[in-house]
Order: C-alpha cells, then sequence, then structure tokens
C-alpha cells in the first residue's frame, strides 16, 4: 500500500512537472497593448456569441443579416438553430441582434478584421461538456436540442466576454474607448444575469438523460474554466459553498463575483487558454480550431 501511493504521488508529481515543462506557468499578469488592439480582441469574443445566438434563434448566422461585418471570414462550423421555448427564443434573439450591434460598435470605431472560424458543432459542445464533467456523457450534450441545454451552453459564452471587459478598462488610455467597452460590459454583464436567472430558476432540475443537476453543470463548466485560465478562482456556479456566496452568507450565487461582490477580471492569455480549450494561449483549438484573430491573440500563435 504505502508503495502504491508513493508511486501515485509520484507519478501524479510527473504529470505536473510535465505540464510545467509543456505549458510554463501561466501568466496572470498584464500584457502591453494599445487601445485598438484590446478592442479589438473583443470582437472575437463578439463573433462567437454573434454566431451562436444568431444560428440558435433563426438558423441562420452573421452573413445572413450583415456579411460585410464578418469581412470575409469563413462561416461557422456546425451552429443550428435550436429547439427553445418561447421565452429562451425570445431572448436569444434579442441577445443575436445585441451581438450585431456590438460587432458594428467596434468595427466603426475601430476597425475590425475578418471573423475567425468558430465551431460551434455540437461535437465541439459535447467535448467540452465531458471536459469539464470529467466522463463522457451518453448521449453526447447536444447544446440545441432543448432550452435547458441551450441556456448550459449559452453559460459557457458571455461570461468570459464580461471577465474580458472588465480586465480591459483599467488598462485603456482613452476616454473614447473606455466610454464604448463600458458600454459593451453593461450589456454583457445583463446577458450573463439574465441566462443565470433562467439557470437558477431550474437549478434543482436533472439534465436528462445524464441525472446530474442544472447547478451542478454549472458549477463543473466554471471549474474546468478556472483550471484552463490557471489563474485562481475567477468564475462560479450558480451553486457554491458559503465562502463563495455574497458576505460568504449565500449558497445561492445568481452572479459570479469576487469576496467583495464585484466583478472578476481577466487578461487576454488567460480568456484564450479557456476559449481554445487548451489551457495555453499558443495552442489553438476548442471554439477557435485555427485560433483568434488580431494582433493580440496572433502574436501568441507566432511564438
Ligand atoms: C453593415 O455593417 C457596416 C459596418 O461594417 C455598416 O457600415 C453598415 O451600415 C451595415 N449595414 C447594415 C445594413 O446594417
Ligand atoms: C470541431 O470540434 C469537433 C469536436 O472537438 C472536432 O471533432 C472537429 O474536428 C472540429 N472541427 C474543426 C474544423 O476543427
Ligand atoms: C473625452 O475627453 C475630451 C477632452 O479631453 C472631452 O472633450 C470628451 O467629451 C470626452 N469624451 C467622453 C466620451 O467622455
Ligand atoms: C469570507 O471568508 C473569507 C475566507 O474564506 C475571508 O477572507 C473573508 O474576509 C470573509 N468575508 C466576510 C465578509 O466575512
Amino acid at each position: 500500500m504505502a508503495f502504491r501511493s508513493k508511486f501515485l504521488i509520484s507519478a501524479f508529481l510527473f504529470i505536473f512537472a510535465l505540464n510545467g515543462l509543456v505549458y510554463g506557468a501561466p501568466n496572470c499578469g498584464p500584457i502591453e497593448a494599445d487601445d485598438r488592439d484590446r478592442i479589438q480582441f473583443a470582437l472575437n469574443l463578439e463573433f462567437l456569441e454573434a454566431e451562436f445566438f444568431l444560428n440558435g434563434a433563426l438558423g441562420q448566422g452573421l452573413d445572413s443579416i450583415n456579411s460585410s461585418l464578418a469581412q470575409g471570414g469563413p462561416p461557422p462550423i456546425g451552429a443550428q438553430k435550436a429547439i427553445l421555448d418561447p421565452l429562451v427564443y425570445r431572448i436569444t434573439e434579442e441577445f443575436a441582434y445585441q451581438e450585431v450591434g456590438h460587432l458594428r460598435a467596434i468595427v466603426t470605431r475601430v476597425g475590425g478584421f475578418p471573423r475567425p472560424l468558430l465551431n460551434l458543432s455540437r461535437e465541439n459542445f459535447a467535448t467540452l461538456f465531458d471536459q469539464a464533467v470529467g466522463i463522457r456523457l451518453k448521449p453526447p450534450f447536444n447544446p440545441y436540442a432543448n432550452s435547458i441545454n441551450y441556456l448550459l451552453a449559452a453559460y459557457a459564452i458571455p461570461y468570459v466576454g464580461l471577465v474580458g471587459y472588465v480586465g480591459t478598462i483599467p488598462s485603456l488610455n482613452l476616454n473614447t474607448s473606455r466610454s464604448l467597452v463600458a458600454k459593451l460590459l453593461a450589456v454583457e454583464s445583463g446577458q450573463d444575469a439574465v441566462i443565470r436567472a433562467l439557470l437558477i430558476q431550474r437549478s434543482e432540475e436533472l439534465v436528462s438523460p445524464y441525472g446530474i443537476k442544472v447547478a451542478t453543470f454549472t458549477n463543473y463548466i466554471s471549474r474546468l474554466r478556472n483550471t484552463l485560465a490557471g489563474c485562481g478562482i475567477k468564475d462560479e456556479g450558480i451553486k457554491v459553498p458559503r465562502e463563495l456566496g455574497a458576505e460568504n452568507r449565500t449558497t445561492s450565487n445568481v452572479l459570479s463575483a469576487d469576496t467583495e461582490s464585484l466583478g472578476y477580471a481577466r487578461t487576454p492569455p488567460e480568456i484564450l487558454r479557456i476559449i481554445y480549450a487548451s489551457g495555453s494561449e499558443n495552442r489553438p483549438g476548442g471554439f477557435f480550431p485555427k485560433g483568434a484573430n488580431g494582433n493580440i491573440a496572433r502574436r501568441y500563435l507566432g511564438a
């Protein structure tokens, strides 16, 4: 027994060391970039959200609304219309058009770049959810199958944009930049709050056919994002231990926030590690099989 646990510990340390060698310690500190590059970085997430919500609600993407915003970038892989109840449909449709406005706001103020290739296939979400839960779900998770699955998939998206905007604002030089990003943050955090409020209403419900509670799914997804980003807890599910609740007094956690109930902030490398689902800003994958666009994301891909 002693031998066995010693072996397991050294195997664990070995894997740990290997990870260290492969990825290095994750960079959690600030990065150098100008306002334009920082704002354009957000376009990656806005494209992701626009395509996910437009296709989910309407069965058609950005090209059907205003193809000039995509600047010739390829259409997303595997995005489809979701089977939604009337309320979730109406909300998704509104979010979808909001994202088109966000894209236009950024492109007209600081210029854009071609839409990156996005993987919005069922298979990609299934892989992400397997990674989050830690087992292979059978049948594979299908984000487009019903409202609760779609909301769980949506839980995985605007929050990443939100924490990115919180992280960006203090680094911006121009008041016009700060004004734009504050306005984007306002709506992005509203979207995240709506999604979380809809999920919390159904938090104790079991997601069919997995027998896993809605709340537990959100905790798994948040845990995965914290692991991928590698910079501590900046992401919390809708039901938490009291130490993570507001003033250590609630287990309900309709909003994800720190010990002073302030929003968490993430840097672009942290965000890339999450949206690539690889834990490395140098290794594209996940929603962005060929990487994100713009100077900030591209500098890590050259490396
Ligand atoms: C499409 O987006 C461009 C910005 O790229 C904007 O100038 C144009 O007015 C938009 N067209 C429509 C029909 O909204
Ligand atoms: C999209 O994601 C799925 C699941 O990970 C993967 O099998 C597929 O190859 C991806 N598509 C592209 C073009 O990367
Ligand atoms: C930005 O600052 C300039 C003066 O420095 C001021 O004229 C302008 O109104 C400000 N714009 C915003 C959006 O606050
Ligand atoms: C909540 O608990 C944490 C430790 O888990 C502590 O650092 C923090 O001060 C507590 N907050 C309040 C308001 O008591």
